[in-house]
């Protein structure tokens, strides 16, 4: 990866440096811009559990350089490469439980573990192996989220007004980003006017999150509070909707942050293009629907609290789904690396992955 492919490389994710997972840490942006060094696979789990790092496929990067630096970090123990791979499995087992959606999670977890099921020879042999995979992960995440933004650009009409959901960019990739990828192709290609950003509660990955990147990008870029879209669609705001995923369906059911559902049935109403963009690791097609699709419930105190703030009485219970699944049937098209899919999108998302 040379450094013309990142020219927005105004942060990093999610990288190796040294001994240590470095995470940008989201948690606490737009105000301030802090790193994370974790030091061990269980400081990255508790990086991914935390929301330090989140989108699908950025969790499924960290996780991975989260097996690469406990290798080496018990490299030195062990007898041999067999040895390694039984000492860092406990730790492999606890990444695989921090997040139930983002299938990307467990689509780089299987291509560590495979890595450790071919062992053999000295640990040191097999320690460089994981990191090799693991930084192959991470550059093959920044060249498909490329790709995938120059194929969505091209769907989009010149001087188009597009919406997005929570962050699908490069704070949820390598760099370059789901969603936000296809953002800043359309934009390079002059066909962008400008971006509209649901806020997304209750985490507030739009407000909080693609604003910022945006913004630092010189991409135009207006929040407005998940309830206005439906109303912008309707003033004629609106030309189209694209959002990433965290898992795929074989029949096109898309899961995403909780609300993209909504936005999707607004967009159905309004004659909308709606779109998901998403990389092929983010495809699950042992799931023949998104009914199969695990959803995760996050904490009460996501949706009770902003910061320390209370907003809901005591003991009043709240709900926290994080994600809802998109039917297919609401989906125009999907935007993947290896190209457009339309519908049905079943055998298309089938002649994806013939050879891949
Ligand atoms: O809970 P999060 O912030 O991890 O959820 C992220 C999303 O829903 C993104 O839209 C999705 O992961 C696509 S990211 C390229």
């Amino acid at each position: 990866v040379t450094a013309t492919d990142r020219p927005h490389a105004a942060f990093d994710t999610v990288v190796l440096a040294g001994d240590a997972v470095r995470m940008i840490d989201q948690r606490v942006l737009p105000d301030t811009e802090t790193y994370l060094d974790a030091l061990t696979a269980d400081e990255v789990a508790h990086a991914i559990r935390e929301m330090v790092v989140r989108g699908a496929p950025a969790i499924g990067i960290a996780a991975a350089f989260g097996v690469a630096i406990e290798a080496r970090r018990l490299a030195g123990d062990a007898r041999d490469a067999f040895a390694l791979a039984r000492a860092v499995g406990p730790a492999v087992e606890r990444l695989a439980a921090t997040r139930p959606t983002a299938v990307n999670l467990f689509w780089a977890i299987d291509r560590m573990r495979r890595i450790m099921a071919s062992a053999s020879g000295p640990a040191t042999a097999l320690a460089a192996a994981l990191l090799t995979e693991a930084q192959s992960i991470w550059d093959e995440d920044l060249r498909m989220c490329r790709a995938m933004g120059d194929h969505g650009a091209a769907l989009l009409t010149p001087g188009c007004r597009l919406l997005t959901h929570c962050n699908a960019g490069g704070l949820a990739t390598a760099g370059y980003g789901t969603a936000l990828g296809v953002v800043r192709s359309a934009w390079r290609q002059g066909r962008l006017r400008s971006v509209l950003a649901d806020e997304t509660r209750p985490f507030l990955q739009g407000a909080r999150l693609t604003a910022w990147e945006l913004q630092k990008e010189g991409i135009p870029v207006t929040v407005i509070t998940d309830n206005m879209a439906a109303w912008m669609m309707k003033t004629g705001e609106v030309d189209a909707v694209v959002v990433g995923a965290d898992r795929v369906a074989a029949n096109g059911d898309a899961a995403n942050k909780i609300g993209t559902y909504g936005l999707a049935l607004a967009a159905r109403a309004h004659g909308l293009p709606f779109y998901v963009a998403f990389p092929t690791s983010t495809l699950d097609l042992t799931l023949p629907t998104g009914d199969l699709i695990p959803i995760e419930e996050r904490p009460a105190r996501e949706v009770t609290h902003v910061g320390d703030k209370r907003l809901v009485p005591a003991d009043v219970p709240v709900r926290n789904p994080a994600f809802d699944v998109t039917p297919a049937s609401l989906v125009t098209a999907l935007i993947t690396e290896r190209g457009i899919v339309r519908p049905p999108f079943g055998p298309g998302l089938q002649n994806l992955c013939v050879g891949g």
